[in-house]
């Protein structure tokens, strides 16, 4: 543990502050005495030569990438950073729709130009009809947040069509604890780990690997550095490098028990409750992420609050289910109080509602659309009009619509009567179309 030691090391010299960061160590909470800068002893992130470097070595090694780099802006930053070491101003890409913000963040900032993947498309027929000649690379999205994972002939097209890969890996970053070939790390060229999500690390913190020869170090470097602070976070680094510890001498076993105990809490739960766990029937899952759902059409938003007055809590709930994110940090101990709880919820019916898919039209590229004077409109005047903004139903915080797409009226009718979060507009409600 490098890092571990390297700050602690630096820590135990009781240094007379005269550098930052401004708290100088000395407020009575444990978390601060970690707080550090670069200074003699610990690193500088932007041109690791030390602890940090022998850290991203043995991340490296340990997930069998060539070069893997720290992002202590969470795989927002990695994204960014991905997209960036990857494609060009007016670069066509091919992505999944389901695809987080920071992507669609980094299409708007790149000035590239996607074609979509929709959730009930088949990926590789899509594919098919989408690469052409000026198809430049993919970003994916795999595991999805329900632990859906792409298939390998999918890569393998990719990659005899030479294609650049850009995996957002994000919920994965687990996977090979599991099973090697879950991972797409065997077939992209950068993969996105956000390792807080389901390894344990602090919240924010990430890795980008490259994973072939396609893209230098320094070049991927130099991109991954205009999306992070050139202050990162040692208490971040720190828990990276924590997790690592964690990851390498148990997280296989860990993983072991995880899925066992996840295994007796199903056949549990199935045989003495209404309740079960839905896997999607893809050829790859990942069978750690749990989506519970009630043979009946219930109300999973009551269920949901149920569940936390008794204690637990879950990722979210949606018409789909509860989602839940376990981890290597779980006991069986939780799984039987999620059980017991489970059993306690009072159930209510509720009318089916239909999951809805939405496929708007286009009139012009996301970058153009951003930067075009607009004004704001309820949904229903806006039919017609052509977005300026995101509407991004959350969780699980993929957008509906997003700039340079046209307003149908099916999409503002199921807006209007959209009962849960939206995130990306000014004003709740209203959305910016470009002015006439
Ligand atoms: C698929 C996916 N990619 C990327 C991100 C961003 O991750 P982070 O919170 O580490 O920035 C998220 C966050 O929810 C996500 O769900």
């Amino acid at each position: 543990m490098k890092l571990v030691k390297g700050i602690d090391k630096v820590i135990n010299e009781n240094l007379v502050p005269f550098q930052m960061p401004g708290h100088k160590g000395r407020i009575e909470e444990e978390i601060y005495k970690y707080d550090l800068t670069e200074i003699d002893g610990t690193d500088n992130l932007s041109n690791p030569k030390d602890i940090i470097l022998d850290t991203l070595r043995l991340i490296s090694d340990v997930f069998g990438s060539s070069h893997s780099f720290i992002s202590v802006n969470g795989a927002t930053g990695a994204i960014l950073g991905a997209l960036s070491t990857a494609f060009n101003e007016n670069d066509e890409i091919i992505i999944t729709r389901n695809s987080h913000i920071s992507v669609y963040d980094g299409i708007y900032l790149l000035g590239l130009k996607p074609k979509y993947i929709y959730d009930d498309d088949n990926i590789l027929d899509k594919l098919k009809e989408l690469v052409t000649e000026n198809t430049k690379g993919v970003l994916f999205t795999s595991p999805t947040f329900f632990g859906d994972i792409i298939d390998d002939d999918v890569y393998e097209f990719l990659i005899e069509k030479d294609l650049i890969i850009v995996v957002d890996e994000a919920h994965g970053s687990h996977l090979k604890l599991i099973d090697e070939e879950l991972s797409s790390m065997r077939y992209a060229d950068i993969v996105i780990h956000s390792f807080h999500k389901t390894l344990p690390s602090m919240t924010s913190t990430a890795i980008m690997h490259l994973c072939t020869s396609r893209f230098s170090r320094s070049f991927a470097q130099k991109n991954i550095k205009l999306f992070q602070t050139t202050s990162p976070s040692y208490v971040l680094m720190r828990s990276i490098d924590i997790a690592m510890d964690i990851y390498i001498n148990s997280g296989v076993h860990l993983m072991e028990e995880l899925l066992c105990a996840i295994s007796s809490f199903k056949d549990q739960l199935e045989s003495e409750t209404d309740f079960y766990i839905d896997y999607s029937n893809k050829k790859k899952i990942d069978k750690s992420r749990l989506l519970i759902r009630h043979k009946e059409h219930v109300d999973y938003k009551e269920i949901d609050a149920q569940l936390r007055a008794m204690g637990i809590q879950t990722e979210f709930h949606s018409q789909r289910g509860l989602l839940l994110i376990p981890s290597i940090m779980n006991k069986k101990s939780d799984f039987d109080s999620l059980l017991d709880a489970l059993k306690k919820v009072v159930v209510h019916k509720k009318e089916k509602i239909e999951y809805k898919l939405f496929r708007p039209d286009k009139s012009m590229e996301i970058r153009e659309a951003f930067l075009k004077p607009s004004v704001s409109k309820s949904y229903i005047e806006a039919i017609g009009g052509t977005v300026t903004e995101y509407i991004i139903p959350y969780p699980p915080g993929s957008p509906i619509i997003v700039p340079g797409e046209v307003m149908s009226e099916e999409l503002a009718y199921y807006l209007e009567e959209f009962e849960g979060n939206i995130l990306g507009l000014e004003h709740e409600g209203y959305i910016n179309i470009l002015e006439e």
